[in-house]
């Protein structure tokens, strides 16, 4: 069962005009940060999307929460589109699913407590009164392994760890017993030594909670070990979707392989030259003609630059958008 399905999706975002723009009354230009993209998560997987900095990944997220709304496309939760969702409907809606951000640290409130800041989503949503959110929050404490919850309540977002930290954002995450989490470079910000336990909680709290998963990740080498299918974007593009193990691999498109072949080997000697990135990705307020990844593919020839490759099936529930297959 689709648990989330975007279809044609685009999210563009308006540039500031300069002054010179405004009196020559030039047209407005666009961040095309999500530009037509379609693909489904499957209820209780996990899906990656990966690929460099800029490509649109942290937007696509948002967008399936609703934390923005696209400029155009469809967002469909559980078969209804939330896309054009306001207001009462919309928070409540939100219920069902959740997004944690990067930088645990920026989205704790400094002068909330621990236990306040969990059970924050319990009053937002009135949801309890007040010692019922506490409650609650003492026992989501304990699960994200903050225990005892009693030694950890008061305490504030300075006096925690960076896996601590993640831990709360996991905890305020699953508060409400969400469907569907978005998590957005969830160990980007903490310590390689403790990458391993933050995944394993993301996981064990997959299990118990029954939750489905968009991960968000520039680091192939993490994806690999949490993700049932993996969407590689480029340029606010996805350009290939393909099984785990098809697409590390086997990877199809140009760029998905590009991409693999620079994943860090720890045998240094079985280092492969890294592929990517020739040159630098090119702006989304002015892509590439034909296929956006023309310009750095070398694989290149005359009908990219012309064509702009869809989306197609390539065999074993795999699609690619690129003119070689
Ligand atoms: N609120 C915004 N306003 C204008 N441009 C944005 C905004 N958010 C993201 N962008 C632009 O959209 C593109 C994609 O950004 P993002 O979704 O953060 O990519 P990623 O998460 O893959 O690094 C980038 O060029 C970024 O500068
Ligand atoms: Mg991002």
């Amino acid at each position: 069962m689709k648990l989330v399905e975007v279809k044609n999706v685009k999210k563009y975002f308006p540039v500031q005009k300069g002054f010179i723009d405004q009196i020559l009354s030039r047209k407005q230009t666009y961040v095309r940060a999500v530009d037509d993209v379609s693909f489904y998560v499957k209820k209780g997987e996990v899906l990656g999307l990966a690929g460099e900095s800029g490509s649109g990944k942290t937007t696509m997220g948002r967008l399936c929460v609703r934390l923005i709304a696209p400029t155009e496309g469809q967002i469909l939760f559980d078969g209804k589109d939330i896309a054009p969702l306001k207001g009462e409907e919309l928070r409540l809606m939100k219920r069902r699913f959740q997004f944690t951000f990067q930088d645990p640290t920026s989205s704790l409130n400094p002068r909330l407590s621990i236990g306040e800041a969990v059970g924050d989503a319990l009053k937002l949503q009135g949801i309890g009164d007040k010692d019922e959110q506490a409650f609650r929050s003492r026992e989501v404490l304990e699960r994200v392994g903050l225990s005892p919850a009693e030694s950890f309540y008061d305490r504030l977002p300075h006096q925690l760890s960076g896996g601590q930290k993640q831990r709360v954002v996991f905890g305020r995450a699953i508060i409400l017993n969400p469907e569907f989490v978005v998590t957005d470079e969830p160990v980007a910000m903490v310590d390689v030594s403790i990458k391993a336990q933050i995944l394993e909680l993301m996981m064990d709290l997959k299990k118990e909670l029954d939750l489905t998963y968009l991960f968000i990740s520039h680091d192939l080498a993490t994806s690999r070990y949490v993700c049932d299918h993996i969407a590689i974007m480029y340029l606010g593009r996805i350009i290939e979707i393909a099984d785990r193990d098809q697409i590390y691999e086997d990877p199809l498109h140009p760029y998905s392989q590009g991409l693999m072949s620079a994943i860090p080997i720890p045998d240094p000697k079985a280092q492969k030259a890294a592929a990517i990135p020739q040159g630098e990705i090119p702006s989304p307020i002015d892509p590439p003609s034909g296929c956006r990844f023309h310009p750095r593919c070398p694989k290149a020839f005359d009908r990219c630059p012309k064509e702009d490759p869809e989306l197609k099936n390539a065999g074993n529930g795999r699609v690619v958008a690129c003119h070689l297959y």
